[in-house]
Order: structure tokens, then C-alpha cells, then sequence
């Protein structure tokens, strides 16, 4: 049988003047990681925030902090974000020249390690590097942005993801970010996703809780 799906809300969309409410609220309603999108600036055209933020995440919740790094020379920044508390660290495939070397240093500092690719990358990128990861991130909005329409063609790449995995005999989780909400979540999860991030359709909603658990609901 296939395992629970996990829900990982996205603090972008938070409001962080409330942040330990806000991440109070979706834990309560069963969340099961808080993912947090980091944007330098220049490898999206959006700056959001750094390890103080997850640090301050991580003092009010016990629920595995899932960073996201939209960011260049992601290598730099690997150890504060996981000093600061992160669980696991998801670098962009397109970011990173030495891969291999970014997911071995990921694992060595005590986190999971990720790899996303953008709408665009083709998931044959991910070829190599799939028996060495912990989770694969398909990216299904240009990043850089919440609240943006979700990219269909995002479904099929999951499927091809899910494809690899079982190829390679690999065992990392699939995780599809951008653009989920009560219509994409059930296509997202019967194309082979495990782990689904929402941003804008629990935090923007005009009800925090219920939006959530009508997501894990709709998701199983
Ligand atoms: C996009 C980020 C996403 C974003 C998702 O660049 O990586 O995690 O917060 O937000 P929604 O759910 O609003 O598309
Ligand atoms: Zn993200």
C-alpha cells in the first residue's frame, strides 16, 4: 500500500509578522513539514529570507523544516541553513555545477538531501544523480513567486520522475511545488507524488485550518 501523503505548507505565503501562529495553525491541523523558500535574488528575481527565519521556524515547531534554495553557490549556505535547523535542503539542479559533491555535503552536515528542477529542465538531468538523493523536487511555477497558476505538464514529468525512481531503484520521495491547491492536489498525487507544497491556498485562504485539512483530506 502506498504510504501517507505528506503536506508541507509553505511560509512564504505566511504571514511572518505572525510566523509562530501561523505555523501553530497548520501544525494543529495535521501539516506534516513547513516548507521554507529561500530567493536570493539572483537565481530567481525575488528575495525572501535566510537561516535567522528557519531558526526562528524551527524554535516554535517540531515538524521537519524543509528548505528550499532558490539561490546561486548554494554550497556557501549549506551549514547555516542547517545549523539553523533544517531537515532537509533542496538545491536547484540548474544552480549547482558539482552535484554530486552538493548532495554528499548535504548528508554529511545531518540533513535529507534534495535536487528541484524548473518547469523546463527536462527530467532526463536527473539521471545520474537519482540514487544518491533523498527527495526530487519538480517544480511546477517558474520559481521565484507564490500564488502562480499551476503548469500541467508538470503531471507528466512526475510520472517520468516516478519512472526513474523505480529504473534506478532509487528511493527518494517526490515532492511537486507550485500552484496547488484544491483542484491540482488529487492530479498531483495520482501522477506519483509524495509530498506536496502549498503556499497560497492555505496561507492566503480566508481560513487557515480548514484550507489545510481539506488539502490533506482531498490528498489521503
Ligand atoms: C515558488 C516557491 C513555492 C511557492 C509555492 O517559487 O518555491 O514554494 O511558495 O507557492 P504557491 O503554493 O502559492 O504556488
Ligand atoms: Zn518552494
Amino acid at each position: 500500500m502506498k504510504h501517507k501523503s505528506i503536506l508541507a505548507p509553505s511560509i512564504l505565503a505566511a504571514d511572518l509578522s505572525n510566523l509562530a501562529q501561523q505555523i501553530r495553525m497548520v501544525e494543529l491541523s495535521g501539516a506534516n513539514w513547513i516548507h521554507c523558500d529561500i530567493m536570493d535574488g539572483h537565481f530567481v528575481p525575488n528575495i525572501t529570507f535566510g537561516p535567522i527565519i528557519v531558526k526562528a521556524a524551527r524554535s516554535v515547531t517540531k515538524l521537519p523544516l524543509d528548505v528550499h534554495l532558490m539561490i546561486e553557490n548554494p554550497d556557501d549556505y549549506l551549514e547555516d541553513f542547517i545549523k539553523a535547523g533544517a531537515n532537509s535542503v533542496t538545491v536547484h539542479e540548474e544552480a549547482v555545477i558539482h552535484l554530486n559533491r552538493t548532495i554528499s555535503e548535504i548528508k554529511n552536515l545531518g540533513a535529507k538531501a534534495g535536487v528541484a528542477i524548473n518547469p523546463s529542465t527536462p527530467v532526463s538531468a536527473l539521471e545520474d544523480i537519482a540514487e544518491y538523493v533523498d527527495l526530487v523536487l519538480i517544480m511546477s511555477v517558474n520559481p521565484g513567486f507564490g500564488g502562480q497558476s499551476f503548469i500541467s505538464n508538470s503531471l507528466r514529468k512526475v510520472t517520468e520522475v516516478a519512472e526513474l525512481r523505480k529504473r534506478r531503484n532509487a528511493n527518494f520521495l517526490i515532492e511537486i511545488d507550485g500552484g496547488i491547491d484544491t483542484t491540482t492536489a488529487r492530479p498531483a498525487i495520482d501522477a506519483g507524488c509524495d509530498v506536496l507544497v502549498a503556499g497560497t491556498s492555505i496561507f492566503k485562504s480566508n481560513n487557515i485550518s480548514a484550507a489545510t485539512i481539506e488539502l490533506i483530506n482531498i490528498i489521503g
